[in-house]
């Protein structure tokens, strides 16, 4: 038995993410939080006649900060039992802000739901979606450390967009319509420059013209702004992201039923992960996206694929690297202050 919970349920990715659980056939649970509307989201799903029972749990009325004992109960209902939690919750960017302007509002959004979740369900796999995912991760590290819970290896930070657009975005370079048949490392973390496609790494391997390559890399690292440049206010990639946090949860989950191969760059705590070590210390961070074999008990191995990058790849990761200390310590004080 599977139990699944999507924190921010309600929101642009939080709603087709749920439609996309609901249909999961790994998942015999779900529920859903969200400080609005959530009832509303769950009985709509609950009409769709697929294996998945589904409970909606919302905060007390105009509490935007979840934080009234209504809420906190709200939350436990939600959580107690999880096996995966998916959070999607926060403000998304509009046009003209970086991901790092999201910081003030959703450091504090993602600290208070990683304590529920160190209180209702210690053992869950955690994958944070939220944005900055660069500091929303540490920080999450941060709270579950202090609370004597904190499992490296079930902390993930879902960086699959980046490698969904890097599979994309290279077949208009071979003119191979199926992406079944790409695969892309992308390594680092989840904003602009720290974000690393590793083209010389794909698999089966493509010939990208010379004066292609960093319009390529750019448009993987950038490809968010196309987006919310185009909805103009409205918010960011919510549909995409929906269909890449889902390809990662189902990983995620099938991992932990056992099944044995499956392989997903995400942002994980070097430190606490088997082959994460030289990893750290070949960049001299904590934190980094890097290939990881998941299994039963989360991450199994990070796969140290830094070795096999290119010349100008290399270059790449050390300006990922600038970036994303910066991004790792803003997390941790935040967290730790
Ligand atoms: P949205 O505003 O449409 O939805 C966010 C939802 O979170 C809302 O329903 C809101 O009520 C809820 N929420 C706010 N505070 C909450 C709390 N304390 N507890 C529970 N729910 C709470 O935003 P959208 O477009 O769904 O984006 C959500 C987040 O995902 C943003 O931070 C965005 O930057 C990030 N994102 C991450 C991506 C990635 O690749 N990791 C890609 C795209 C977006």
């Amino acid at each position: 038995m599977v139990k699944a919970v999507v924190l921010g349920a309600s929101g642009g990715i939080g709603q087709p993410l749920s439609l996309l659980c609901k249909i999961s056939t790994l998942i015999d649970e779900l529920a859903l939080f969200d400080v609005v509307n959530t009832p509303g989201v769950a009985a709509d799903l609950s009409h769709i006649s697929s294996k998945a029972k589904i409970e909606g749990f919302v905060a007390a009325k105009g509490d935007m900060k979840g934080e009234t004992e209504e809420t906190e109960t709200a939350k436990k209902n939600a959580l107690t039992g999880a096996d995966v939690v998916i959070i999607p919750a926060g403000v998304p960017r509009k046009p003209g802000m970086t991901r790092d302007d999201l910081f003030n509002i959703n450091a504090g959004i993602v600290k208070g739901l990683v304590e529920a979740c160190a209180k209702y369900c210690p053992k869950a796999a955690i994958l944070v979606i939220s944005n900055p995912v660069n500091s929303t991760v540490p920080i999450a590290a941060e709270v579950l450390k202090k609370a004597g819970v904190f499992d490296p290896k079930k902390l993930f930070g879902v960086t699959t967009l980046d490698v969904v657009r890097a599979e994309t975005f290279i077949q208009d370079i071979s003119g191979e319509r199926n992406t079944d048949k790409v695969v892309v490392p992308v390594i680092g973390g989840h904003s602009g420059n720290t974000i690393v496609p590793l083209f010389s790494q794909a698999k089966p391997s493509v010939d990208i013209p010379g004066d292609k390559l960093d319009a390529l890399v750019h448009r993987v690292q950038f490809g968010g702004d196309e987006v919310v440049k185009a909805k103009d206010g409205a918010g960011s990639a919510t549909l995409s992201m929906a269909y890449a946090g889902f390809r990662f949860a189902e990983s995620v989950i099938k991992a932990l039923k056992g099944e044995k191969g499956i392989v997903e760059p995400t942002f994980v705590y070097l430190p606490g992960v088997s082959g994460g070590d030289e990893i750290a210390k070949a960049t001299g961070v904590d934190y980094f996206s890097v290939p990881c074999e998941l299994g039963p008990s989360g991450v199994e191995k990070a796969t140290n694929i830094l070795g096999s990058a290119n010349d100008n790849e290399k270059k790449l990761i050390d300006e990922c690297i600038k970036g994303l200390k910066t991004n790792i310590e803003s997390g941790v004080t935040f967290a730790t202050k």
